[in-house]
């Protein structure tokens, strides 16, 4: 290997592949031509060293801790920025002025409404179905009454079908939560910012004069800041592979919610609340499920705990840390679940099993207990996350499709059977 190339032998021969370098992070081998110079594939499980494109949204550097949006530190941005801001500076390259960002939460705002035929979509659901179902369901459904920000190609209406779907969205988490706690679904308020709008649409009631809880529209704001991207994730690369066949934002976006439900990825947040109502049931023995989930004949995991990529402390849990221990003070909440929680936290950071494979809580563990803590169902905790997700999984949808980005087609090493002659059923 040189600086700028990789040299590969083979057969008798040998062939160079380019390195492409990056600003910061992993480089990559450009390995373009290795099917048709050498005749093999590379096989990578899960693509762990796989870089499925180039791209310039999001940074994350999982040994150091680091995540940069646009390149600026997550820190920054959790103290600083509001959720607004952030889905805007995903979506275009940098931090908008006074008058950018006037015009952006316009823009939104003019959309900040939902068809009333999707109440009798929503109606239809039982009230018991997992709200990530029907999520994935009525963003697909969107299409069906806004055709025209299906197709799109120009990066002005990329923007627009973006505007769009950004504004109908969170109608339909905010519907999916009504839906489940058996209340009247709302509209939205065009007098509050984004995440304002989304607090009152979720938790006004019929009964009750509305009143907007500072504690808790902070704390909102600042989950769904952490939530906002987080580069070639499982649901992210499911958008950007469904959407490099052309087909649509919303579709596109619907597919990612599908990927973002898995207990693995963001359904990581609901399991953790299940695992500490499981773990309080059967008495609250934290040791007896850290040796459970130690032992490699017991399938049990601490949900919450280590990431695909962060392989030290993730910067979002710290950040979100300590916003949980605003709400547990500001509110006052006691819980047994969460006490559950914090001895999980203390236990695991100190064992030997936990610090030798760097597996720390990850943002999905506080995340959850926060959720809790506002008073949110269980189930509807992913939908939060994708509310968050939400910007990332479409300025990645854009940049895939003004790079122009191939259809994603990877290939396979088969190990199956090799050619045989079909058997009549009769003389099996
Ligand atoms: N509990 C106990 N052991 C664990 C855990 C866990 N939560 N996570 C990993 N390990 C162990 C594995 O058994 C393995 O041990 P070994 O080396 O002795 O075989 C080692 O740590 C490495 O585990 P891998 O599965 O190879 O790590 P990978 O990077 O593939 O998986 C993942 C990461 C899927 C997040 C995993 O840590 C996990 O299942 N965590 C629980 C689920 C979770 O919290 N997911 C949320 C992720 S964050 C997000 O999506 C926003």
């Amino acid at each position: 290997m040189s600086d700028n190339k990789v040299i590969l032998n083979y057969d008798g021969k040998s062939f160079e592949y380019p390195i492409v370098e990056s600003t910061i992070g992993d480089r990559g081998i450009d390995i373009s031509k290795l099917r048709d110079q050498t005749g093999l594939i590379t096989l990578d499980l899960g693509y762990k060293n796989t870089g499925a494109t180039i791209s310039n949204i999001t940074y994350l550097d999982g040994d150091n801790g680091e995540l940069y949006y646009r390149g600026y530190p997550i820190e920054q941005i959790a103290e600083k920025s509001s959720f607004t801001e952030v889905m805007y500076l995903l979506l275009n390259d940098d931090l908008p002025t006074t008058e950018q960002f006037a015009g952006f939460e316009k823009g939104i705002k003019q959309y900040n409404f939902v068809a009333d035929e999707m109440k009798r979509l929503i109606d239809v659901f039982p009230r018991s179905a997992h709200p990530m179902g029907v999520l994935s369901a009525l963003t697909s459904a969107l299409i069906a009454f806004n055709p025209k920000a299906v197709d799109v190609r120009s990066k002005e209406d990329m923007d627009h079908a973006a505007e769009m779907l950004i504004a109908k969205f969170s109608h339909l988490c905010a519907w999916t939560y009504r839906k489940k706690m058996g209340l009247s679904i709302n509209h939205g308020d065009d007098s509050l910012n984004y995440v304002e709008n989304f607090y009152k649409m979720c938790f006004r009631r019929p009964n009750q004069e509305f009143h907007l809880d500072s504690t808790v529209v902070n704390a909102l704001d600042k989950l769904l800041i952490l939530h906002a991207d987080h580069e070639q994730n499982c649901s992210t690369s499911t958008v950007r592979m469904v959407g490099s066949a052309h087909t649509g934002l919303f579709a596109s976006v619907s597919a990612g919610i599908s990927a973002l439900w898995g207990p693995l990825h963001g359904g990581a947040n609901q399991a953790v609340i299940e695992m500490l109502e499981m773990i309080e049931k059967d008495g609250g023995d934290v040791a007896k499920y850290v040796e459970k989930a130690k032992n490699k004949d017991d399938d049990f995991r601490l949900m919450g705990f280590g990431h695909r990529v962060y392989k030290n402390f993730d910067p979002r849990a710290r950040i979100i840390k300590k916003a949980a221990d605003d709400i547990f003070a500001a509110l006052g909440i006691e819980d047994k679940a969460l006490d559950i929680a914090l001895q999980l936290e203390k236990v695991a950071l100190e064992d030997e099993y936990f610090i030798e494979r760097k597996l720390y809580p990850n943002v999905d563990f506080y995340s959850g207990i926060i959720y809790r803590a506002l008073g949110i169902p269980t189930e509807m905790f992913t939908v939060m996350f994708a509310l968050g997700r939400l910007p990332g999984w479409i300025s990645q949808w854009k940049e895939m499709r003004l790079h122009n980005d191939p259809i994603g087609r990877p290939r396979q090493v088969y190990q199956g059977a090799t050619k045989r002659d079909y058997v009549d059923m009769s003389a099996r």
